[in-house]
């Protein structure tokens, strides 16, 4: 399992919700990857589309590594910040520079999402939802197998004591 924590804020909520998660998976037995997007050096996608012909980036910065990582795991999960009612800037970053997996012998099969935001409305996280089976669909031997979403949270460290905590650990317990 891989789990990409793409918020780039110290004390992060959507990493707090990823912890969670991971705590679950754990103690379920499973081997645990993360991946935190703080301080890596990440260029946008060029879209030369090179990688499809060479398998690799040409780009040479932290995103060889993480597309590495995502090609050899059985689950991945994305851990995302809701940014005007999408995923991350840096997460759909991360995806574009991964698209050398295209085609390739892939492995991750189920995907996950948690993600966190300042209201606390049904849909908040629809977008970001939609958005990350777009690259689900793209990768046909994955799907996207289910969300968490913490509403209400906005200042750092503020997610202590939500409900959805609960729910991403017993999600990744769940997890074989
Ligand atoms: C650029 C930006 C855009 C945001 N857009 C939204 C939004 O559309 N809806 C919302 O409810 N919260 C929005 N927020 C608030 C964050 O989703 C919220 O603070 C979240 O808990 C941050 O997670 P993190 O601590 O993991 O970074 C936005 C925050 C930033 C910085």
């Amino acid at each position: 399992m891989c789990v990409i924590k793409t918020s780039l804020r110290y004390n992060s909520n959507s990493d707090q919700l990823a912890d969670a998660f991971i705590q679950g998976a754990k103690e379920s037995g499973n081997s645990v990857e993360e991946i935190s997007l703080k301080d890596k050096n990440i260029a946008f996608c060029k879209g030369c589309l090179a990688c499809l012909k060479s398998g690799e980036c040409v780009i040479r910065d932290d995103a060889n590594s993480i597309t590495e990582q995502i090609k050899q795991a059985d689950v991945i999960v994305w851990a995302t910040p809701i940014y005007y009612y999408e995923k991350s800037g840096q997460m759909k970053v991360m995806i574009d520079r991964a698209n050398s997996l295209y085609e390739t012998d892939y492995q991750f099969r189920d995907v996950y999402l948690l993600s966190t935001a300042a209201e606390n409305e049904d849909g908040v996280d629809h977008r970001a939802i939609n958005g990350l089976k777009g690259w689900v669909a793209c990768y046909p031997k994955s799907h996207f197998v289910g969300s968490v979403f913490a509403g209400g949270v906005d200042e750092s460290n503020t997610i202590k004591d939500h409900p959805a905590l609960k729910k991403a650990y017993e999600i990744g317990k769940a997890i074989q």
